[in-house]
């Protein structure tokens, strides 16, 4: 017998056995594959649930912030006190770094003032991830460096973000993305 791919009264060496094999697996494979990509297409209602989270915020006093986990990425809540509000309200855009107010509730190349920051001027709600390289910024905790402008730092190369969640100092580019957000009622927002 030569290595040839069948033998000479028909049936399939063990070469053919193995391409065979072969294009099965890699059917599978493909299948396999595509399975997540058309069963994404179709979110159930765990799905759904999962896209959006509720947060109870009735417990957060002025001057405090949270982190909550959202579609695995932390997001920032935070109770802004009147004197931080007034701060954010009374920078001009001509001392921000980045002028685009990155909200995923209004058109994210709108003007990054305070109030295209926010729909309540009493919370800030951002994603917690830092515009240069993905760190956490610190600044939700008790006690955290808020950093040169009151609002959040990253301490991984020292960007500082103010309480509007704009970057003001450091190597990070953009504001803090803030996420879509809904109030349902006076103590819970619906983040997604
Ligand atoms: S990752 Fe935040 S400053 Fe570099």
């Amino acid at each position: 017998m030569t290595t040839t791919d069948s033998t000479d009264d028909g049936e399939p060496t063990r070469r053919d056995f193995i391409h065979i094999m072969g294009a099965v697996t890699a059917a599978a494979g493909a299948g396999a594959a595509l399975w997540p990509l058309i069963d994404q297409m179709n979110p159930d209602a765990s799905m759904l649930a999962l896209s959006t989270k509720e947060v109870d915020i009735s417990s957060i006093a002025v001057g405090q912030a949270i982190k909550v986990m959202w579609q695995g990425k932390p997001v920032f809540i935070r109770h802004r006190t009147a004197e931080e509000i007034a701060e954010a309200e009374a920078t001009p855009l001509t001392a921000l770094k980045d002028t685009k107010a990155r909200n995923d509730n209004l058109g994210k190349s709108a003007d990054a003032e305070d109030a295209n920051r926010r729909s309540d001027a009493n919370w800030m709600i951002v994603v917690g991830v830092c515009t240069h390289l993905g760190c956490i910024p610190l600044g939700t905790s008790s006690g955290e460096n808020r950093g040169d402008y009151n609002g959040w730092f990253c301490p991984c190369h020292g960007s500082h973000y103010d309480v509007a969640g704009r970057i003001r100092r450091g190597p990070a580019p953009d504001n803090l993305e803030v996420p879509p957000y809904a109030f349902l009622s006076d103590s819970v927002v619906k983040i997604g």
